[in-house]
C-alpha cells in the first residue's frame, strides 16, 4: 500500500468514525461528556427499531421476534478485515463469561454486505462466534432499513486488497436493546468482552 493510499485508507476511518459520532450525538447518545444512556438523555434516543430480516434457515425474522430477551446488535459485514472480527470476537466472549444469564440475551449480527453474505453464509460466521449468535441478512432495502432504524453509517468503498474489490465503510457500535425493544446502552468499538458482559448484566 503506498503511503498515499494508506493516508487515504485513513482519512475515510477517520470520517465514518466522526459521522458516526455526529449521528449517535444527534440521536441523543453521546453528551459532550461522552456516552450516556439514552434515558439520561431525557428519553429523547430513538435508536432501533423495527426491521425484517432473513436467517440462516431462510426465515424471515423481525425485532419482535426478540421481544421478551434482551438484544446485543451489531452491524458490520463477514469480510471486514479488522474492526468487525474485533467487535463479534468480543461479542461471543462477552455471551460465554455471563454464562448460563446469557439464555435471556440475544446476541444478533446484522450484515451490512447482504451482497456476499448471504443467509447460509451468516449461518457458518456466527458459528464461529458463538453459537448463540442469530446472523442475519436480508435484501438490500430490507438492510438499509434496519440499518437506518439504528443510526448506523454504511458505504460500499473500493478495496483493491479484497478479493472482490470492494468494502464496506461502517459506524461500528454494539448496542443493547431492552426486553421491549428499546434501546439500553451502547458499547464502542474496541469494547473488552469483559467490559460488555458487566454493562449487559444488570438488564439480564
Ligand atoms: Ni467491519
Amino acid at each position: 500500500m503506498s503511503m498515499r493510499k494508506a493516508l487515504a485508507v485513513a482519512c475515510v476511518a477517520a470520517v465514518v468514525a466522526a459521522i458516526a459520532v455526529v449521528q449517535l450525538r444527534q440521536a441523543g447518545i453521546i453528551g459532550s461528556g461522552g456516552l450516556r444512556n439514552a434515558d439520561a438523555a431525557g428519553g429523547a434516543a430513538s435508536v432501533g427499531g423495527p426491521f425484517n430480516l432473513i436467517d440462516p434457515q431462510g426465515r424471515t425474522v423481525t425485532d419482535g421476534d426478540f421481544r421478551g430477551k434482551v438484544m446485543l446488535v451489531y452491524f458490520g459485514y463477514t469480510h471486514c478485515p479488522d474492526v468487525c472480527p474485533t467487535d463479534l470476537t468480543a461479542m461471543g466472549e462477552a455471551v460465554r463469561l455471563l454464562g448460563p444469564a446469557a439464555g435471556n440475551l440475544a446476541p444478533i449480527f446484522i450484515t451490512l454486505d447482504p451482497q456476499r453474505d448471504t443467509p447460509s453464509v451468516m449461518g457458518e460466521f456466527v458459528q464461529l462466534i458463538d453459537p448463540q449468535v442469530t446472523g442475519l441478512s436480508g435484501p438490500p432495502a430490507a438492510t438499509a432499513a434496519a440499518a437506518k432504524a439504528y443510526r448506523v453509517y454504511y458505504a460500499k468503498v473500493e478495496k483493491p486488497d479484497d478479493p472482490d474489490g470492494y468494502g464496506i465503510d461502517h459506524s461500528a457500535y454494539m448496542y443493547l436493546m431492552g426486553r421491549d425493544g428499546k434501546f439500553l446502552t451502547v458499547f464502542r468499538h474496541g469494547s473488552d468482552p469483559e467490559t460488555i458482559a458487566a454493562g449487559i448484566k444488570p438488564y439480564l
